[in-house]
């Protein structure tokens, strides 16, 4: 089973849009995924799943977390929990695990980048994104938290633990049709941090209308059309979302993962 965590420093940048395609595209090639959605605050993703299945759309299976009415009776969970879970889906059979995350710093969020084999972080146009993710320590842009150094001890955690290298995927997300100045700016150093910081691998998902209507009722471009035939900007964006899929294919034959009990 791979998981592929998608995360970054920034909210809004993409993440619960991104971990939508993917698990559907997924879903849709007959791969066994169940989809995760860390984000307390928002569970956009969750309701997303939840809301395909109820449409009857092909989805990811959503694994909930138990929710308790009074957060302070609820039994502590064990800090591991993330792992026992993974443990079990291996077992049920799945072969893809999406982890969408918030933007916050929990121990949840930092686990979830230490048991995954695809990182994947989706950026906007905009050169705020790249000081939060990759600004140096101790530079005025740097943010107080920052995410590049999260990554790299999820990684040393990793290794340290005798698992298999991580890759990198970013997305270039919301790319605008016309090309900007700005657009080339972001897309430069987005290249030049390929060999950086070990990026594998960057995507390049537009800024299309159908994909921000995702969260109207959970359907992407991927399911059937509702009336009308595709537009040409849908079946740009159908060939964007089944290329993410290409960031599974590029996994190596792994080890199975040795997880704390
Ligand atoms: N490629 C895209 N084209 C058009 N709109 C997009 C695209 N990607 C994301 N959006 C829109 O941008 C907004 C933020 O996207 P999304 O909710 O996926 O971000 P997020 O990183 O999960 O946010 P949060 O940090 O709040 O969880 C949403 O309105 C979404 O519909
Ligand atoms: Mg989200």
């Amino acid at each position: 089973m791979q998981i592929v965590t998608v995360s970054g420093f920034k909210g809004g940048t993409g993440k619960t849009t991104l971990a939508t395609l993917l698990s559907v595209a997924a879903t849709l090639e007959g791969c066994k995924t169940a989809g995760l959605d860390l984000d307390n605050n928002t569970r956009n993703y969750g309701s997303i799943l939840t809301r395909r299945r109820a449409a009857g759309l092909a989805s990811p299976d959503h694994v909930a977390m138990v929710e308790f009415e009074d957060e302070a009776a609820a039994p502590v969970r064990h800090p591991r929990w993330l792992d026992s879970m993974v443990r079990m889906a291996r077992q049920e059979g799945y072969e893809l695990l999406v982890i969408d995350t918030g933007s916050g710093t929990t121990e949840d969020r930092y686990r979830a980048h230490v048991i995954a084999d695809v990182v994947l972080t989706p950026l906007n146009e905009s050169p705020s994104d790249l000081h939060g993710l990759f600004a140096a320590p101790g530079t005025p842009q740097a943010a107080k938290v920052n995410y590049r150094e999260l990554v790299e001890s999820a990684r040393f955690e990793r290794q340290s633990a005798g698992l298999p290298a991580q890759r990198w995927h970013v997305c270039r997300n919301r790319v605008s049709h016309l090309p900007t100045r700005l657009g080339k700016i972001v897309e430069r150093r987005v290249d030049q941090l390929v060999t950086e910081v070990g990026l594998e691998a960057v995507w390049c998902v537009r800024d299309r209308v159908v994909h921000r209507s995702i969260a109207l009722d959970g359907r992407t471009v991927l399911d059937a059309p509702l009336g009308a035939p595709l537009t040409m900007s849908e079946l740009a964006g159908r060939s964007e979302a089944r290329s993410l899929l290409g960031m599974l294919a590029r996994a190596s034959v792994r080890e199975p993962m040795k997880l704390a009990a």
